[in-house]
């Protein structure tokens, strides 16, 4: 038996926590028997004084331990996942599964909302007329053995302990810790009973991230976590400072993943799917499929459509479509430069992220961009659309692009999209 208040002062004298503390203390707080206070308190010295990697595997351990280990078995193909740490116009997931499972894989993706900034996948979907995040796990195990790609909503029983603390994080300044951000998003993962998972860090204004060492560090911190408990895990670090394709926002995403899908699309969409792909195939073991010629070929469409249609979605219903649509123009010539996050925060401002868990989304709100970062434009010239059913949130979008949509005479160079591979 331990008491809240020793481990929290443990840590916040810059100690180590013993696996046993570590244990006690997730149980104790997924039972009630710490209260938020306390556990926000040892979030704060966490975020502090850090955590080692023994500290953080078991960490992540007694998060999984907290609920539910799914284990998809019957399905008949090897299983891999991917997971993203989140950006503008990061709708890669969408093309992506049904691509994985149209060269042979399963993709058992449980995701969830967004929020703030970045877009949710499900918020994605479900701009599809009829398409149901939340599925049994008969459903999702019966859809990967016959379509080979489910994306829904993570099961309440899925390491409990997370959902829980990720609130609290959320709303005590405690987000921004390494080890409490890779113990999350892979005790999640690894639940999930996954048999391989390709990670997407995103570094850059748009991310979570803004830094290549602090990415790098948290690629390497959720490869080693994967190592640790027997998931084979890669990382990708890609670029997040300016916007992913031309479009953010979630009807507007999941149009232009269909492009992706019928072989056509932005080159950057086409190349990251392609990347993690490849990357996702490899831990699965399938390496007579080139990924590149799939999604080429408009091959990955159908399954996108049974995708769909298992879970009442209609994928050749309209998308929705917004009612007040203006542009953003040129206001002298040059060459343009796109800064992500202002873009994430316009398309947000605009309806098309929550600031709180409960608020609701518009599907048909968001940015798209009419030409890409290091383009020549004339003064006049539209650059991007704002898409919204509220126009008085069209100002607050405006401002939001003020300073990171910019025509100048010094053009940038177009960042690379790939910045490294974190291999075990
Ligand atoms: N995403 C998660 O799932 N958890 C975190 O802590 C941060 C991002």
């Amino acid at each position: 038996m331990f008491s809240a208040v020793e481990v929290i002062a443990t840590k916040r004298d810059g100690r180590r926590l013993t696996d046993d503390q570590i244990d006690w203390v997730l149980a104790a707080y997924t039972r009630g028997d710490v209260a938020d206070e306390q556990m926000a308190a040892l979030a704060m010295a966490i975020l502090l004084q850090g955590m080692d990697g023994g500290e953080t595997a078991r960490w992540t351990q007694a998060m999984i331990d907290s609920g539910e280990v799914l284990s998809f078995s019957g399905v008949g193909r090897p299983l891999v996942d991917k997971h993203s740490t989140g950006g503008v116009g990061d709708k890669i997931t969408l093309p992506l599964a049904p691509l994985v499972a149209a060269c042979g894989a399963a993709v058992p993706q449980l995701s969830g909302r967004g929020l703030g900034h970045t877009g949710g996948t499900l918020d994605k979907l479900e701009s599809i007329l009829g398409w149901r995040a939340s599925l049994t796990l008969e459903e999702i195990t019966a859809q990967l053995a016959d379509v080979g790609a489910v994306i829904c909503a993570t099961t309440p029983t899925l390491a409990p302990a997370d959902r829980k603390l990720y609130a609290l994080r959320d709303v005590t300044g405690t987000v921004e810790s390494i080890p409490l951000i890779a113990s999350s998003i892979m005790s999640k993962k690894i639940a999930e009973g996954t048999g391989g998972l390709v990670l997407d860090v995103k570094v850059g204004s748009g991310a979570f991230m803004k830094t290549a060492p602090r990415a790098r560090e948290l690629a390497e911190t959720m490869v080693r976590i994967g190592g640790a408990h027997g998931l084979a895990t890669t990382a990708l670090i890609t670029d997040m400072s300016v916007p992913l394709g031309r479009a953010v926002g979630n009807a507007l995403e999941v149009a232009e993943s269909v492009e992706v899908l019928r072989g056509g699309g932005p080159a950057d969409v086409v190349a990251l799917t392609v990347a993690l792909a490849r990357e996702m195939l490899a831990l699965a073991g399938v390496s007579d499929v080139d990924p590149a010629a799939v999604l080429a070929s408009g091959a990955a469409y159908p399954v996108w459509e049974r995708m769909i249609a298992a879970q009442g979605g209609d994928p050749s219903a309209p998308l929705p479509a917004a009612t007040h649509v203006e542009a953003v123009v040129a206001d002298r010539s040059g060459v343009v430069d796109v800064d992500a996050l202002s873009v994430g925060v316009a398309a947000w401002r605009l309806g098309a992220g929550r600031a709180r868990k409960e608020d609701a989304v518009q599907a048909a709100a968001g940015v798209l961009l009419l030409v890409e970062p290091g383009d020549q434009v004339v003064a006049g010239q539209p650059l991007l659309e704002l898409h919204t059913d509220t126009p008085d949130a069209v100002a607050g979008a405006r401002a939001a692009l003020a300073q990171g949509l910019v025509v100048s005479e010094d053009p940038k160079p177009r960042p690379t999209l790939l910045h490294a591979t974190i291999r075990p």
